[in-house]
């Protein structure tokens, strides 16, 4: 295994430790509202220094971003192509309504590509990973995405927009043409999973607008790895920048993919 990866791994159990805890007693959670609908509780932030603290030590002269602090340079200037992407809680609203369904995400890109990935669902006790090259893993088993055939007969993962609200009416066409031609829809509340669930063949595919570099960092490279597709609206690779992330089996992507574009606004549309 990867070194990095190794860390990362010890990194987000860590991480998946402070939740559990802090999960048996929600009463005494603190939450703050960084926007409207933007929860953060003092869980992120623990969780987040926590594996910053195991990652720094291991690698100072690697750069970070994460959700809660931000953008962090290495030390020095030395390997500064590399940084760390990483979503201490995915999925905060579940974790303080104490809905099992949240992850710890950690991605290591090297020059913007993601070459590590790591989520944790501390719940299930289920650890997804992947490194580029070397095919994704759930517990150290081999995943691939499903070989699921059809749009008609697939399951897919989406998020509602809850936030950003400009995209709503598109996101609902969407969703009710989508609910007409697939055998349905889910929206669980925590991306990363989302995404690991369509590499380990759980969905056929996963659709969503206005996510963060650290939602879909790890995610993509586990799909990729486990054999599926993964693009932005106009069926590029700049989803990370974009927010808008479209993914699948070889497949399911495509018609998935396309029935996203008809409804798009010209702005968006490729
Ligand atoms: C959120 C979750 C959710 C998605 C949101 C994300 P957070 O992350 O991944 O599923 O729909 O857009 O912001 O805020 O709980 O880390
Ligand atoms: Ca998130
Ligand atoms: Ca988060």
């Amino acid at each position: 295994m990867h070194p990095a990866l190794n860390i990362a791994i010890k990194a987000a159990r860590r991480a998946g430790q402070i939740i559990n805890r802090a999960s048996n007693d929600l009463d005494l959670l603190k939450v703050t509202a960084k926007q409207p609908n933007d929860f953060v509780t003092e869980v992120d932030k623990a969780a987040e220094a926590a594996i910053i603290e195991m990652l720094q030590e291991a690698y100072p002269h690697y750069g970070i971003l994460a959700e809660e602090s931000g953008e962090t340079a290495g030390a020095g200037s030395r390997d500064t192509e590399y940084q760390w992407i990483i979503d201490p809680l995915d999925g905060t609203t579940n974790f303080i309504h104490g809905m099992p369904q949240y992850a710890v995400s950690i991605a290591l890109a090297r020059a913007g590509v993601v070459e590590q990935a790591v989520i944790f669902d501390p719940n299930r006790n289920e650890l997804f990973t992947a490194s580029k090259g070397g095919g994704a893993f759930l517990n150290e088993r081999r995943i691939r995405v499903s070989r699921r055939l059809k749009l008609q007969d697939s399951l897919i993962g989406t998020g509602f927009p809850y936030r950003a609200f400009d995209l709503v009416d598109t996101y609902l066409a969407i969703f009710k043409e989508l609910t007409q031609k697939t055998a349905g829809q889910r929206r669980p509340g925590a991306a990363s999973l989302d995404l690991a669930y369509v590499a380990c063949g759980r969905y056929d595919g996963f659709w969503e607008f206005g996510l963060a570099p650290w939602d879909m960092a790890a995610g993509a490279l586990l799909i990729s790895e486990a054999g599926g597709l993964v693009s932005d609206l106009r069926g590029e690779a700049s989803y990370l920048t974009s927010g808008n992330i479209v993914a699948g089996t070889p497949k399911v992507f495509a018609p998935l993919l396309n029935i996203i574009q008809e409804k798009l606004p010209d702005s968006l549309r490729g």
